[in-house]
């Protein structure tokens, strides 16, 4: 028997937006705005119906039919694509956008599957159902029977690729797709109760998404390596800081995009995370980063391989 996990278990540290942390965090991504600006109407709409309602009001007063048809999409948005990419990342700080865009306060119930629900038979549907339990009754709370919601709720299912695998993939054991089962009749739980609440997923296995869950989601917006524009906006900010000419810059911008040895580049976090920090502790703590060895560590710095997406 599994018993039902604590809100605590089961969430990491929920977030409430306007927050200015995530706020700083959003702004800071790189390249993302057009996913900024779809993601935070989809959203919006999602968590505060009212506002399309309004909007209908003004602009085409009587059509109906087109409120309904945007109202009665699925509350699923899925983030898929590479690793390091800014899906997490864009899920954790979207929040903000949509509490300034709604002028609603925003609850994030953050759920990661990564670590968790490979335990036990039966703990990934327990997990779950039970996240939409809790999301279904935080946002009954928020709910209002006229004039627009006292707040929104988004739910992350995060790092989410043993759910979003497809059911139709043989080797997939019962126990998974009880679990995608569970997920699909969240989601519809939500959509019938019209309740102020939406779900994030994200995943790196776009290809192998579930088509049950591909079919609910509202969106789907797929995630890339940074281009050469990207990869200098990322770049650029730090390393001038450190004395480097715009020339140099230059230099690290083709030394972590594709050459001749690989197809693929650095992907945002690897120039975060892995580039930038390699440089710095090579110099420290008794040298300045000079471009000439800062240069020299970069090509020794082997990318992330893009993620290996089943052969259908
Ligand atoms: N678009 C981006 N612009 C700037 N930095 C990024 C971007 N995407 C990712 N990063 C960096 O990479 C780190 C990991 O990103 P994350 O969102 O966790 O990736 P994933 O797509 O695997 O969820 C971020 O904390 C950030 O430092
Ligand atoms: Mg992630």
């Amino acid at each position: 028997m599994n018993t039902k996990p604590t809100i605590d278990e089961l969430f990491e540290q929920r977030i409430t937006y306007p927050d200015f942390d995530a706020r700083d965090r959003l702004a800071r991504l790189v390249g993302l705005d057009e996913k900024i600006g779809s993601l935070s109407k989809i959203l919006g709409l999602l968590v505060n119906s009212n506002g399309l309602v309004n909007w209908a009001n003004k602009y085409h007063s009587g059509a109906d039919q087109i409120v309904n048809m945007i109202l009665r999409r699925p509350p699923l948005v899925v983030l898929a694509g590479d690793v390091g990419s800014g899906k997490s990342e864009l899920a954790e700080t979207i929040g903000d956008a949509v509490a300034h865009q709604e002028d609603i306060e925003i609850t994030l119930l953050p759920l990661s599957l990564s670590s968790r629900g490979q335990g036990r038979v039966g703990e990934m549907t327990q997990l779950v159902s039970s996240a939409f339990e809790y999301t279904v009754a935080e946002a009954e709370k928020l709910k209002s029977t006229s004039g627009p919601a006292r707040g929104g709720v988004i739910l992350l299912v995060d790092e989410a690729d043993a759910l979003a695998q497809s059911r139709e993939a043989a080797q997939m054991h019962h126990e998974d797709r009880a679990g995608v089962n569970a997920f699909i009749r969240g989601i519809d739980r939500i959509a019938n109760g019209h309740l102020p609440a939406a779900v994030i997923m994200c995943t790196n296995r776009v290809n192998a998404l579930d088509p049950a869950i591909k079919r609910r989601a509202a969106e789907i917006l797929t995630f890339s390596r940074p281009d050469e524009n990207q990869r200098n906006a990322v770049l650029n900010g730090p390393l001038i800081q450190l004395g480097f000419q715009q020339e140099h810059v230059k230099h690290f911008v083709k030394a972590t995009g594709p050459n001749g040895q690989r197809k693929y580049g650095f992907t945002f976090s690897d120039l975060t995370q892995r580039l930038i920090p390699a440089i710095v502790l090579d110099a420290y703590p008794n040298n300045a980063i000079s471009p000439k060895r800062a240069l020299e560590v970069t090509n020794q710095i082997i990318p992330t391989s893009p993620f290996n997406e089943e052969v259908a």
